[in-house]
C-alpha cells in the first residue's frame, strides 16, 4: 500500500505524472465532464490545526469525483488522546478508504500510515507539506515560460523554513530545478533537510543553495515564493523573527524587479499581508496566488484518484443487479416487526 507522505518516496518520473494526472483532471473538470472514479467511496479527513485550502479542497475534490469526506476537525476524535494511534488507525481504516492528515507532529502521520489499512495522505504537518508543492510544481508547469523546460526554472525561498519550504526545495530538486531558500542565518534550513535537498541535486542534477541575501537570491528567479514568518505557538517569537526578516527579507515589487522579468510571485497561503509580503505584491500583475490555490483542488483529486481508486471495489452492473434483487426480495419478505413506513404500508 503506497501512502503520500513526503515526495522523497516518489521517483521524478512517478511526480511527472501525478503533474499529467492533475492537468487531465483539471480540463476534464473545467469542462464539467469529470468521470466519477470515486464512486461511493469515503475519505476521513482529519484536522489537529486549522485549514481553508487543504480541507476544502479535498471535500469538494471527493465529492466532484463522486465519493464522500468526513470532516473531523480538531479536538472531535481520540486519535493519539483516549486511544492509541495504532487502534485508530485500524478503526478507522475500517470505514473509510483513504485518510487525509494534517497532524501537529510529523511522526503521527507516519504512525497513522504505519497501522492504517487505507491510505493515508499527509494534509502537513511540522516537517512538510507534500500535497501543496505537488500543486505548486504542477502551478510553475503552467506559468513558466514558454518553451522552458522544468528542469531549467530556478525558485526563489525568501523566508522563514517552514514545512513548505520544506517540501519544495525536496520537489524542486528532485526534478532538476534550481532552489535558493533565503533567510537570516539562524533561520535558514537546517542541515538535515539541506542535505536531502543536495543528494536529490546529485541525482536530478538541480542545484541547491543558501544565502542571507534577498537581491542575490532572487537574480534571475523564474518564481518567488514566500511562507508566513510565524506559526501558530510561535507568538512569542513574532518580536524577535520581525526583527530579523523585516524589512530586507519582505517581497515587494522592487524586490521582484530584482528577479527575472517574467518572474511570477507565490505563496501557499494564508499569508500575512503586509508582513512577509506587501499588498502591491498580492494583489499585482505577477502574482499567481489565487491559480495556485485552486490548484489545490485539482492536485487533491490526482492525489486521490492515483492513491485511492487502485484499492477500491468496482462491482460489475451484473453483480449489483444481483445484490439489488436479492436486497430487494430479503427487504420484502422479511419485515422488522412495527418498522413498516408509511410508504411501506400504502405500497402494500
Ligand atoms: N496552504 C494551506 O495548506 O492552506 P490551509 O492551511 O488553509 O489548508
Amino acid at each position: 500500500m503506497r501512502h503520500f507522505i513526503d515526495t522523497q518516496d516518489f521517483s521524478k518520473a512517478e511526480l511527472v505524472w501525478l503533474m499529467d494526472l492533475i492537468g487531465l483532471l483539471k480540463t476534464a473538470d473545467r469542462e464539467g465532464a469529470l468521470p466519477p472514479l470515486l464512486a461511493g467511496a469515503s475519505l476521513g479527513m482529519i484536522f489537529e490545526e486549522p485549514s481553508t485550502r487543504t480541507r476544502i479542497s479535498f471535500e469538494v475534490a471527493m465529492t466532484k469525483l463522486g465519493g464522500h469526506a468526513l470532516y473531523l476537525k480538531p479536538g472531535e476524535i481520540h486519535l493519539g488522546v483516549r486511544e492509541s494511534i495504532k487502534d485508530s488507525a485500524r478503526v478507522i481504516s475500517r470505514m473509510v478508504d483513504a485518510i487525509e492528515a494534517r497532524t501537529l507532529k510529523h511522526a503521527t502521520v507516519t504512525e497513522l500510515a504505519r497501522y492504517a489499512s487505507v491510505p493515508v495522505i499527509n494534509g502537513l504537518t511540522d516537517y512538510n507539506h507534500p500535497t501543496q508543492v505537488l500543486c505548486d510544481l504542477f502551478t510553475m508547469r503552467e506559468h513558466r515560460p514558454p518553451g522552458k523546460a522544468l528542469e531549467a526554472l530556478k525558485v526563489a525561498f525568501i523566508g522563514d523554513a517552514t514545512n513548505v519550504c520544506s517540501s519544495l526545495m525536496m520537489i524542486c530538486t528532485q526534478i532538476g530545478m534550481e532552489f535558493v531558500h533565503c533567510a537570516p542565518p539562524r533561520y535558514q534550513a537546517p542541515d538535515a533537510w539541506q542535505s536531502v535537498a543536495r543528494a536529490n541535486c546529485a541525482q536530478s542534477g538541480g542545484r541547491f543553495w543558501t544565502t542571507d541575501d534577498p537581491v542575490a537570491a532572487v537574480a534571475g528567479a523564474d518564481f518567488v515564493y514566500t511562507d508566513l514568518w510565524w506559526w501558530i505557538g510561535q507568538e512569542a517569537e513574532i518580536p524577535d523573527r520581525t526583527a530579523a526578516f523585516m524589512p530586507a527579507y519582505q517581497i515587494t515589487a522592487a524586490l521582484l524587479d530584482k528577479a527575472s522579468p517574467h518572474a511570477k510571485f507565490m505563496h501557499c497561503l494564508p499569508a500575512s499581508r503586509g508582513v512577509e509580503v506587501t499588498d502591491a505584491v498580492m494583489d499585482g500583475p505577477r502574482s499567481i496566488i489565487y491559480d495556485q490555490a485552486e490548484n489545490r483542488l485539482h492536485a487533491e483529486k490526482a492525489i486521490l484518484v492515483a492513491f485511492v481508486r487502485p484499492h477500491l471495489k468496482i462491482p460489475s452492473a451484473r453483480r449489483s443487479a444481483q445484490y439489488a434483487h436479492a436486497l430487494g426480495a430479503f427487504l420484502h419478505d422479511h419485515r422488522l416487526a412495527g418498522a413498516e413506513t408509511p410508504a411501506t404500508q400504502h405500497e402494500d
